[in-house]
């Protein structure tokens, strides 16, 4: 925005040098190419961002298409007789349900997660884990609380053998650390860290053996409309933002310390287009009366958290305590000072000169309350994702124990994901495609426990609460 204010200025600057008739026609010139849908510098930013993200392959392909036409030949019966039986459009479509990726606006053959070229390698992007759909509608900026990318990883590598191919750099992570144990949900920050190891602070490469002490979790990827609201980055808030800190996940052995000066421009331009994204609005009705009620239990039990909403509305940003929050506290503790302080002090936080004070950012005592605009549509909640509906949120003691999604059902009522709820995983030995579409709270780094601050509400508040969060 600053970019167009100051050109804008330094045209009329000039303008008034000349002469008044002269001076008149420049400025109707200018105006008529405004209005002739000439669109503005920051519109052609932002849209040139999202056009990186969709058609730059940043990193080294995943695998080829023919890999993804043959994936089907892993799967259990009796999906796997049916996509035989299929014709390719359709098994192609199967595969994209399967593995939790949305069809791409101008090909529905292929998806917006992976970028394919010429010769038809995919290459995994940022919308892997930060396109979703919510009730089969992709909403830009919504998170993917399908993506299927351990499943996925796994399946391809069984191809691979078959087809004799090499294995990518994902194949071979996914040997040495988890990706996601639940779809939805990825061990992201872990791999922040671990190719971090063997990086100097100006992201010079170092030879160094892999680490085994990593603690393992899950993270729900957060709706990226909050980018705007939000001073810091994560759960945590330990980062600045910047479109540096975007660049983490280019840290493959094959991105050199030139590729990522090379792309800071591009990088500028995908920050303005994630600095863009609006909250989507509740498409159903809403009760406004009812809502109205919500706003003012919201003010006086939720708003000194997570702010205020509408005009004027005003976002605080604040970490709260583990403790008081409550909630799983791996993500948390699985950074540790060192970890963070190295990263603030890396070509990413601009050596340091980038962050506030460096004792919260390498030492954080919890999670930020984080915006809730458009809270409607980033099921599941909470920093690991482990509840399933705003309902459940509100009803600490009735959160399910272990918890399965239909594949695209949106739950009206409750808002939020339409669920099977169960107390148990199911028996048997599972399938692990199967056993990742069950979120089990009872595992590590998936507690479901805290934000206990609805207890205080009546039912009756509750709901209207309820309504309340429908209109943010
Ligand atoms: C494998 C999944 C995955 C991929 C790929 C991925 N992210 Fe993320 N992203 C996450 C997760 C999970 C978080 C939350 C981490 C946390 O809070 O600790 C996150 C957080 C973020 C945030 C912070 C939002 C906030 O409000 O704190 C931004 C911005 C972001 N990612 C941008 C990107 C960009 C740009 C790319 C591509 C260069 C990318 N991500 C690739 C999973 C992913
Ligand atoms: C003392 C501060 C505090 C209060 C009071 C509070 N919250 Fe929160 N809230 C948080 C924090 C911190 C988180 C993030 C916890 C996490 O992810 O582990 C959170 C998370 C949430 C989320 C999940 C957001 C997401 O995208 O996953 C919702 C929804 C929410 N709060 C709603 C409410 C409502 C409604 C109230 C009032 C009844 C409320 N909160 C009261 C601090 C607070």
């Amino acid at each position: 925005m600053k970019a167009t204010e100051s050109e804008r200025r330094g045209g009329i600057g000039r303008s008034v040098r000349c002469a008044m008739l002269a001076c008149m026609a420049v400025l109707a010139a200018v105006q008529a190419r405004a209005e002739s849908a000439v669109p503005d510098p920051a519109t052609v930013r932002q849209s040139r961002g999202r056009e990186h993200l969709l058609t730059k392959a940043y990193l080294p392909a995943d695998f080829d298409q023919e890999v993804f036409d043959d994936l089907w030949t892993t799967w259990e019966e009796p999906l796997r007789s049916r996509a035989e039986q299929a014709a390719v459009e359709e098994r192609r479509r199967m595969a994209m349900e399967r593995y939790g990726l949305v069809p791409h606006p101008n090909d529905p053959s292929r998806s917006m997660q992976y970028v394919v070229d010429a010769a038809g390698r995919w290459t995994m992007n940022c919308l892997a884990c930060h396109q979703g759909q919510v009730g089969g509608v992709a909403i830009p900026g919504v998170p993917n609380s399908n993506y299927a990318l351990e499943t996925l990883t796994e399946e391809v590598r069984q191809v691979k053998v078959r087809q004799r191919k090499a294995f990518s750099h994902m194949d071979v992570g996914a040997l040495l650390l988890p990706l996601g144990t639940t779809n939805g949900t990825t061990n992201a920050v872990i791999f922040g860290v671990a190719l971090m190891r063997h990086r100097a602070p100006d992201l010079a490469i170092v030879q160094r053996p892999p680490r085994f002490d990593l603690v393992h979790h899950d993270m729900d990827a957060p709706a990226w409309w909050h980018y705007a609201r939000r001073k810091s980055l994560y759960a945590d808030g330990f980062a600045p933002q910047g479109h540096r800190m975007l660049m983490q996940f280019l840290l493959v052995k094959e991105n050199g310390p030139d590729k990522f000066r090379e792309w800071e421009d591009e990088f500028r331009e995908i920050e303005s287009w994630i600095e863009s994204l609006e909250p989507p609005p509740w498409p159903r009705s809403i009760d406004r009366d009812l809502a109205g009620e919500g706003a003012v239990v919201f003010a006086d039990h939720c708003g000194s958290c997570h702010g205020s909403y509408g005009p004027g509305g005003s976002y605080p940003d604040r970490i709260i305590p583990i403790d008081e929050v409550g909630t799983d506290r791996v993500r948390l503790d699985s950074l540790t000072a060192k970890e963070r302080g190295e990263l603030n002090a890396s070509w990413f936080g601009h050596f340091g000169e980038d962050g506030a004070g460096m004792t919260d950012r390498e030492s954080p005592t919890g999670y930020v309350a984080p915006p809730l605009d458009g809270v409607w549509a980033t099921a599941p909640y909470l920093h690991n994702g482990s509840v399933p509906t705003l309902w459940h949120l509100l009803h600490p003691d009735q959160r399910p124990v272990v918890w399965r999604r239909t594949p695209t059902g949106y739950d009206g009522d409750r808002v939020g994901l339409e669920v099977d709820e169960l107390s148990e995983m199911p028996p048997g030995r599972l399938l692990p495609s199967v056993r990742r579409s069950h979120f089990d709270t009872r595992k590590p780094g998936k507690s479901a426990a805290g934000h206990d601050f609805p207890d205080q509400l009546t039912e009756v508040e509750k709901a209207a609460v309820l309504e309340y969060l429908k209109t943010l």
